[in-house]
């Protein structure tokens, strides 16, 4: 029997994805010791497999997902696959200068002493799943980002913020079935700075969808957008796998006049209006 095993991030994912395989939720209990060290188990814990669900958003998630796979482990479960909708520190994959480490590749090290499989989903770089030993998986969750648009799209244009992001928003034009393809050029000035190139595309009057892997800070959403309301666009809908949204940036693109800001349910929070569970499910049920 498989039993689903959730991480405090990921309560609604791993909710939707034992609804999808039809799998019972595995109790979890969290205490503090008097020093804050955390105690994260499973009591009661019979399953042979556990599909634990963790995306690690924080310090504290990191560590909570280790507690898990170990605890669930000495419950006795045979195979713990561990699923990361969203990988924390998969975006600092190399050292950028010299004297500092490959982050990505510490913590996937870490999580793969206690997991007999990882998943991962859309990472930013394909590259983070060879830290994992076995080499984590990757679910593609882009075409979900189709599901919360409205049909009515008005002659749409679905626009990459990067070149990085072309194959995205291809699958989203893809999955929601007509719509041109364009993408601007970026350079990252900072962590908060970007400076947009804008492509010729005429979206004067049209609905824009702008299609990316993360949003983080919003800069580079907010920075599309500005340039896409100078030419007069129609609507403009910010679409993402992973809804980051540090600090002010769901204020800050809400202020930037864009129609409406979807993710999906890597990260639970204001922006999420698209499930990742039925890919995963699928996925899981190749086996
Ligand atoms: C980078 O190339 C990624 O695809 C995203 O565009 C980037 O991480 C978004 O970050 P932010 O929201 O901070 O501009």
């Amino acid at each position: 029997m498989t039993a689903i095993v959730s991480g405090s991030a990921s309560q609604a994912l791993s909710a939707a994805l034992a609804s999808e395989l039809d799998c019972p939720l595995a109790a979890v209990e969290y205490d503090r010791f008097p020093d804050g060290e955390l105690l994260a188990a499973v009591p009661g814990f019979d399953a042979d497999r556990a599909v634990v669900v963790a995306s690690t958003t924080s310090h504290a998630a990191h560590l909570e997902l280790l507690l898990l796979q170990d605890a669930l482990h000495e419950a006795g479960a045979e195979e713990v696959v561990t699923v990361l909708p969203y990988m924390g520190y998969a975006r600092q994959d190399r050292a950028f200068e010299s004297g500092q480490p490959i982050s990505s590749r510490a913590v996937a090290r870490a999580i793969s002493t206690g997991a007999d499989r990882v998943l991962t989903v859309s990472p930013h770089e394909e590259g983070v799943c060879e830290f994992f030993e076995p080499t984590a998986e990757v679910v593609d969750a882009a075409p979900v980002l189709a599901d919360p648009l409205p049909d009515d799209l008005a002659d749409p244009v679905f626009l990459a913020p990067d070149e990085g992001a072309v194959g995205i928003a291809e699958t989203v034009r893809d999955t929601y079935g007509s719509g041109e393809i364009d993408h601007f050029e970026k350079h990252r000035l900072s962590g908060e700075r970007v400076e947009i190139t804008p492509s010729d595309a005429d979206v004067a009057g049209r609905d824009v969808v702008v299609a990316d892997d993360i949003i983080a800070t919003g800069s580079t959403m907010s920075e599309a957008v500005e340039v896409l309301h100078d030419r007069e666009v129609a609507r403009v809908f910010a679409t993402c796998v992973h809804p980051l949204l540090a600090g002010n940036a769901y204020t800050k693109l809400a202020a930037s006049g864009v129609e409406a800001i979807y993710g999906t349910d890597t990260i639970e929070g204001p922006a999420t209006a698209a499930s990742v569970a039925p890919v995963l499910a699928e996925h899981l049920s190749a086996d």
